[in-house]
């Protein structure tokens, strides 16, 4: 038995772990292997992005993959990529989402241990999205999976086309603009603080007051039932707005090929269900 070898491999390992940023997630061309990790192609979930001054932008489709300890099924916030690159510390009381890539780093790592999703969380995240810019989608490794639904946190949602991930990463720059952008496209807790009543005021309609951050929405799938769009509220029950049903959004919206082509169906389902209210 060759003692060097069995000794080199582990600490090789260790060494590989130690130097990438831990985001306990992979990215893969194979629906196959998603499915069998437990990606949902077809759960209708949607995430909306809203932008100072248009109307609601078209729905991207999400699998919904952990439901947090306190999940209403739709989650708001200010949208803001979130990474360990640079990461900065500090927290907010500010609503955002974390838009988290799952696409190899080869970034050093100061947080090792920790999870991404936990370092989003422990910075007052309320909801996370995983999107890979160079494949079909990203799938939860199984040992964070179970331990996300034995103890859950926040919601996490994942793409599930290339083209929906690419369309909504391009939205930052072409949203906000330039001499925010730095600011307003990545997590500063200094910055979402004192924006933090601009980021409300934009619920419970989308209608962003003030040039700035993207606004996402994300509504999750219940029993075939779209989580209420009504609610302007993250943490409380939401309010009697009728929810759709998951076969009116199959024929309304987009496929998962990622075409938004079909933005006036959901203009008018929100319109509607503003409307209803
Ligand atoms: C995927 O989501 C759809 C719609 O919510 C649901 O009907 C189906 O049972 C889910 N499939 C799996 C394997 O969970
Ligand atoms: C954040 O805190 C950690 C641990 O306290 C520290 O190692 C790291 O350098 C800090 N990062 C920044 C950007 O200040
Ligand atoms: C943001 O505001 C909250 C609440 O006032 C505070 O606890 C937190 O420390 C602030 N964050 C920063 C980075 O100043
Ligand atoms: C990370 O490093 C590997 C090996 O050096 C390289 O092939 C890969 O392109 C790098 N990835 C990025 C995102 O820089
Ligand atoms: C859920 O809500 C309770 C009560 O507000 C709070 O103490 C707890 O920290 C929340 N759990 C999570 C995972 O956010
Ligand atoms: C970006 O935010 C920092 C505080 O985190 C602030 O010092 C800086 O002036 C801001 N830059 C712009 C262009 O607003
Ligand atoms: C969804 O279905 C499950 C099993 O049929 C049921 O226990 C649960 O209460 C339902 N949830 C909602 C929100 O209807
Ligand atoms: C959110 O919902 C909770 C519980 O229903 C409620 O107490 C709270 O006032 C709501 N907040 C807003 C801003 O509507």
């Amino acid at each position: 038995m060759n003692l060097g070898a069995t000794l080199t491999a582990p600490l090789l390992l260790v060494f590989a772990a130690l130097s990438r940023a831990y985001v306990p997630a992979r990215a893969t061309d194979s629906e196959y292997d998603a499915e069998a990790a437990g990606q949902n192609f077809t759960d209708p979930s949607r995430l909306v992005l809203s932008w100072w001054p248009d109307e609601p932008g078209a729905p991207g489709q999400v699998s919904h993959q952990v439901s947090g300890r306190n999940s209403t099924g739709v989650n708001r916030g200010a949208f803001v990529h979130f990474s360990e690159d640079n990461l900065l510390n500090g927290t907010t009381t500010a609503p955002w989402i974390a838009w988290i890539s799952c696409d190899e780093s080869n970034t050093t790592s100061p947080y090792p241990d920790t999870d991404i999703f936990t370092l989003a969380y422990e910075r007052g995240a309320n909801a996370a999205v995983l999107y890979s810019l160079e494949s079909l989608t990203c799938y939860l490794t199984s040992d964070y999976s179970k331990s996300a639904k034995a103890n859950p946190t926040l919601d996490i949602y994942i793409t599930q086309s290339l083209g929906v991930s690419r369309w909504v990463d391009a939205q930052f720059k072409q949203r906000i603009p330039t001499d925010l952008l730095s600011n307003h496209s990545s997590f500063d807790p200094k910055v979402l603080n004192s924006s933090a009543h601009t980021i409300e005021e934009a619920f419970p309609d989308n209608a962003i007051p003030k040039r700035g951050y993207i606004i996402a929405s994300l509504y999750a799938s219940v029993n075939g039932t779209l989580a209420n769009q009504g609610s302007s509220n993250t943490t409380g029950t939401g309010t009697s707005a009728p929810a759709e049903t998951s076969s009116n959004i199959a024929t309304s919206m987009t496929s998962r090929v990622g075409s938004f082509s079909q933005r006036a169906g959901w203009l008018i389902a929100v319109l509607v269900g503003t409307y209803i209210m």
